[in-house]
């Protein structure tokens, strides 16, 4: 079976010197893992003070953002070989701030997500529907027109670099967290476009929003849960080590 994959975001809250030592206090507890891969994803001027610190460990760093070209005119954008040279093996892409605050069609996350790929960086790519389209029926056509434009696009040789993040808009930072059967009926969903698209039921499927020491035993029990992409509780050391400790007794 494949490890648990426990995912921090960061977001924009922690400054260089904060993620150096939060990365450092929860160094210790992603040592000797048996059932849990950690990855955390520091603000992008920050990845290379995290990824010094896990340079001899199983833990992978990567950015909450990435660009499609390796170098160019593009202002205020991350390549994907700058981020290989600090030590960054993965990026997410399509984060539902990335999309509504910043306003990234889903074309444009295709495009980073499929760049970001070729140029051998895995992708976390994040997809989830608001309050408003799950009330209107609307979830799997808005989970599928999210994913699709990347998916159809993934050369089957980069398949091995796809992990698709499950992250319902109204369950980030709210406290709210998605039933069992709408964390089951979503993952579903995702497995089987991966399954058409990329011939592959392996891809690993996470689930974001609000995830917490208190509620993720509930989660991972969900069918078809890899693993969990966990804003607020990863700024927390001791969560973050509390998540670890239950994933690891967990099965
Ligand atoms: P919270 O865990 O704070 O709800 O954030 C989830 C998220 O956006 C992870 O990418």
């Amino acid at each position: 079976m494949s490890p648990t994959l426990i995912v921090g975001n960061w977001k924009m809250n922690l400054g260089v010197r904060e993620s150096y030592d939060l990365a450092r206090q929860i160094a210790p507890a992603c040592e000797g893992l048996q059932k849990t891969s950690v990855w955390v994803a520091p603000s992008c001027l920050s990845v290379p003070a995290v990824a010094k610190v896990f340079r001899d460990s199983a833990v992978e760093v990567g950015s909450q953002n990435v660009h499609w070209e390796d170098r160019g005119a593009y202002t205020g954008e991350i390549s994907p070989t700058q981020l290989r040279e600090v030590g960054g093996s993965f990026a997410l892409v399509g984060h539902s701030e990335r999309r509504s605050v910043c306003d990234e069609s889903i074309e444009l996350c295709a495009r980073r997500a499929l760049g970001a790929i070729r140029a051998g960086i895995k992708v976390i790519f994040c997809i989830g529907e608001t309050r408003g389209q799950r009330e209107s029926g609307q979830t799997e056509q808005t989970l599928t027109a999210q994913l699709l434009p990347f998916l159809a696009n993934v050369q089957p040789s980069h398949q091995p670099a796809v992990i698709v993040a499950y992250e319902p808009v109204w369950a980030i930072g709210t406290g709210l967290v998605a039933s069992e059967v709408e964390i089951e009926e979503s993952h579903a969903l995702i497995a089987s476009l991966c399954q058409r698209y990329l011939g592959d039921s392996t891809t690993p499927i996470l689930y974001g929003g609000s995830v917490s020491p208190a509620n993720f035993e509930d989660i991972l029990r969900c069918r078809g849960v890899h693993g969990v992409l966990v804003g607020g509780a990863s700024l927390s050391a001791t969560k973050l080590t509390e998540l670890i400790a239950i994933s690891e007794g967990h099965g």
